[in-house]
């Protein structure tokens, strides 16, 4: 039987690759050109990390499936452990990211160096984070969770999906898709270059 959770689980992952993959390429430009909009993209890129994968999809693993998995995979549990810091630095390096972001903006290019070392960083941590959760977790909750233990982590995966990664998204949330994919400038997204 198909695991709801687990295909939910993969691609919320991978619209937070797409959105950390276009940071990094915004950093391959320059500003100057149309600062407002390149500011306000890359303000929205950071906010929809901080809404969707921080608020939403790590609580889910960290409530739910870390534990089951612990129940049944007690030799995981270094490894949770880990995963488990990880979410629980995650939202203050977002939030980190989003102050230097504002700095770079406010207080000009003297600030940038900062906010281009931190978000190299947090991308690195955050792709390495999901892919120990992808190759060390997931084929494991796969064997060994019961039944009972995937309805109820269908149930959680399936409220309060990615709007990015789900594909079917309540209007509330049109304006902030709009900037990160119709205003960032192409090829990265939809916008005017
Ligand atoms: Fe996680
Ligand atoms: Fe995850």
């Amino acid at each position: 039987m198909p695991k709801a959770a687990l295909q939910i689980i993969r691609d919320e992952h991978a619209a937070v690759s797409a959105v950390l993959r276009s940071v990094l390429q915004m950093l391959e430009r320059d500003p100057d050109e149309e600062p407002e909009r390149f500011f306000d993209v890359l303000r929205a890129m950071l906010f929809y990390i901080d809404e969707f994968p921080e608020r939403r999809h790590h609580p889910k693993e960290s409530d739910l499936l870390f534990p089951k998995l612990a129940r049944v995979a007690p030799e995981l549990m270094p490894v949770i452990r880990r995963l488990e810091e990880d979410h629980l630095q995650g939202e203050q390096r977002v939030r980190e990211l989003q102050h230097l972001l504002l700095a770079w903006e406010l207080l000009g290019d003297g600030r940038r160096p900062a906010f281009e070392d931190a978000a190299r960083r947090y991308v690195e941590f955050y792709r390495a984070h999901m892919r120990t959760e992808e190759t060390e977790l997931l084929p494991v909750a796969q064997q060994r969770l019961g039944e009972e233990d995937w309805v109820q982590l269908d149930a959680a995966f399936r409220t309060h999906c990615d709007p990015l990664a789900s594909g079917d998204r309540d209007p509330i949330y049109d304006r902030l898709f709009t900037r990160i994919v119709m205003r960032t400038p192409a090829p990265i997204g939809v916008g005017p270059a």
